[in-house]
């Protein structure tokens, strides 16, 4: 059996400074979609003072290069191996919820929790959010690269198109104004990662249909369906106006 980057280690040689590393007690994580009372994407005070505030990018260029881009680079576009996802050119309404959810507990990110505190409030937020939503999507997503890639991909084609299409687009382009994340571009390794904690329910702030939808995926559906998604990040030029990729060098 192959679960190509199923096991990525989270490995960072980046030396995250002693002041930010004691920034705060990590929140402890609620139950989230495992739990009954669930309530996705339910209002909170911090994530909805974001979502409405009015994003200032330089401000949030400052921000992003002072926290963010040590782990996900300075382009946006993260680490192929799948320890740090792709995030230019996400949806802003997106990043605000993933990244308030990461403040409140909602999403465990251990390793990221220090920084997304390290922003002082909604509006940084908002601003951070502004700036990443600006910047085109690099196209050198990390794929899934095996030799029976073609029959991965048509198969993982098929399941995408069947269950997470209407959300997520045909061509992974999400859904700003629902919330609803861009895959495209996104790197295999992380892809993967992030279906097996959402079946597994590691993943606290998933939409319950979605969480529904993958519950019924063996491991080997899951690596056929990540190889597809990140395939669209290889498409020609122009298949899309949105989101938008970098032009190829
Ligand atoms: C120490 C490295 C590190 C730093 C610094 C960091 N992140 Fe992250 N970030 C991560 C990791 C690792 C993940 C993926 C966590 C997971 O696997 O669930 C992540 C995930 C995210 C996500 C969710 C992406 C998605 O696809 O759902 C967003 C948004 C994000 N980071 C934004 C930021 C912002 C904004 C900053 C700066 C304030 C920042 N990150 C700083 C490591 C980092
Ligand atoms: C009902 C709409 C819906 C459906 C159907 C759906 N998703 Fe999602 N998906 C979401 C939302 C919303 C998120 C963001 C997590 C959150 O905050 O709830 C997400 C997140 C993800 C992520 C993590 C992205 C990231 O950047 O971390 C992946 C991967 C994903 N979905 C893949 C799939 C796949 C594969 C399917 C089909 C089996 C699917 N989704 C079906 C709504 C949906």
């Amino acid at each position: 059996m192959m679960f190509k980057g199923l096991i990525v280690a989270v490995s960072l040689t980046l030396a995250v400074s002693p002041s930010l590393a004691l920034a705060g007690p990590l929140p402890e994580v609620s139950a989230g979609s495992g739990n009954p009372d669930y309530q996705w994407n339910a209002p909170y005070p911090e994530k909805n003072a974001a979502l409405a505030a009015v994003g200032d990018a330089s401000a949030g260029e400052e921000a992003y290069k002072a926290y963010c881009a040590a782990c996900h680079l300075p382009s946006g576009g993260g680490n192929a191996d799948g320890s740090i996802p792709q995030l230019a050119g996400q949806h802003r309404t997106v990043l605000i919820k993933q990244l308030a959810d990461i403040r409140a507990g909602l999403r465990a990110n251990p390793t990221m929790y220090p920084l997304a505190i390290e922003l002082s409030d909604a509006q940084a937020l908002a601003d951070v959010a502004t700036y990443i939503a600006t910047l085109c999507i690099p196209r050198g997503a990390g794929q899934y690269e095996a030799p029976d890639a073609a029959k991965q991909i048509a198969y993982g084609k098929m399941l995408f198109e069947k269950d997470c299409g209407q959300c997520h687009g045909l061509n992974g382009d999400g859904m700003a104004e629902k919330f609803y994340p861009v895959l495209a571009g996104q790197h295999y390794a992380y892809l993967l990662r992030q279906l097996v904690d959402i079946r597994d329910g590691k993943r606290g702030n998933a939409h319950p249909e979605m969480v529904r939808l993958i519950a019924k995926y063996d491991n080997a559906q899951l690596v056929a369906i990540s190889a597809y998604q990140a395939s669209l990040a290889t498409r020609p030029r122009g298949w899309a106006t949105q989101p938008r990729f970098c032009s190829p060098e």
